[in-house]
């Protein structure tokens, strides 16, 4: 078992296997980056895998692959088998644009992938545009169809924006509820890379779009979830509220993240971070799980989330995969 310095069972961990992104949304990753990270900078599938496997026999019992966007990397659905054939009841998920899932939905399944976050800010082809930089919406909703097709269980991810996709938080509900899939609604993140101009919506502020034409009811937060529940009334579909300017956000905090050149980060919000990328390029597992151990025990309490954004950290959610 991982215990953090703050007591948390740490189970969770995030990997980014790539921070480079076929999509340029608004609120992550607006204009391409300066420059990429290097290719030979990335830790390779089988480097990352030596720490997978420590990580799993130390405590981990949930991974989620995520980027930049993770289907752009090749040989993701190899990196996913070796995990599962590693630990088959692992909770293997990833969160993905959806963009490549058409054509990668089935190989991915396949390799043992069993769940599957997909962002869908809008159902309107030309406001999704605006949001993703390009037009994105048919191969989204067709790798959506295709993940339901294969069996994948899916979530969808949706961040509301004033003035820009606000009026279909019901729409996206009702897609949703339509084909028996949750809807999460992520408050807008301030971050510095995100387009100045966004404003983002509190939660309450997306609740009373929903009351507008349903009644609701909360649930409550299911384990160390992010998300909290709220159900509909008339028909107990259940959709998601994720609010990281909450107060109680870190309480349950379980997660750990892995960038794709090999730093353990703690917090999204804080800059501390260490590098396994030596440790693991030189066999030295031992060491790697030391500093999986150091980094766990300096894991912050809580996030210091001000929406002024002044003292967040400045990395990227590109990079450490949100
Ligand atoms: N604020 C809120 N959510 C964000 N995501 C990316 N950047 C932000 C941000 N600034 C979400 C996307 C996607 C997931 C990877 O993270 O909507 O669903
Ligand atoms: Fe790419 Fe996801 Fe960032 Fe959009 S939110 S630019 S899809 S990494």
């Amino acid at each position: 078992m991982l215990i953090d310095g703050h007591g948390r069972n740490v189970n969770y961990l995030r990997i980014s296997v790539t921070e480079r992104c076929n999509f340029r949304c608004q609120y992550c990753m607006p204009e391409k980056p300066f420059s990429w990270v290097p290719k030979e900078n990335l830790l390779s599938f089988e480097d990352l895998f030596k720490f997978v496997k420590v990580a799993i026999d130390e405590g981990i019992e949930k991974i989620r692959i995520t980027g930049g966007e993770p289907t752009l990397r090749t040989d993701l659905d190899k990196f996913i088998k070796m995990i599962y054939n590693y630990k088959n009841d692992i909770d293997l998920a990833m969160t993905t644009n959806g963009y490549l899932l058409k054509e990668s939905a089935k190989k991915l399944k396949d390799a043992g992938l069993k769940r599957i976050n997909i962002s869908l800010d809008s159902l309107k082809p030309e406001i999704a545009a605006k949001i993703a930089g390009k037009d994105v919406l048919k191969n989204v909703l067709d790798g959506i169809e295709e993940a339901m097709k294969v069996g994948l269980k899916i979530k969808i991810n949706m961040v509301p924006l004033k003035n820009v996709n606000d009026s279909e938080i019901v729409d996206i509900l009702e897609f949703g509820k339509k084909r028996g899939i949750r809807v999460r609604f992520i408050e807008y993140m301030e971050n510095v890379h995100a387009h100045s101009s966004l404003k983002g919506m509190h939660g309450r502020e997306i609740l009373e779009k929903i009351k507008e034409k349903y009644e609701i009811q909360k649930v409550g937060r299911i384990g160390s979830s992010p998300a909290f529940l709220y159900q509909l009334k008339n028909d107990g579909y259940k959709f998601g509220l994720i609010d990281p300017h909450k107060h109680d956000f870190c309480e349950s905090c379980n997660r750990i993240r892995l960038t794709a050149e090999g730093y353990l980060i703690p917090c999204l919000y804080f800059d501390e971070a260490m590098s396994i990328k030596e440790a693991v390029e030189k066999g030295d597992i031992e060491k790697a799980v030391e500093i999986l151990k150091t980094v766990l025990a300096n894991k912050p309490k809580e996030n210091r989330w001000s929406e002024e954004a002044t003292e967040a950290s400045n990395r990227a959610f590109y990079e450490t995969g949100g």
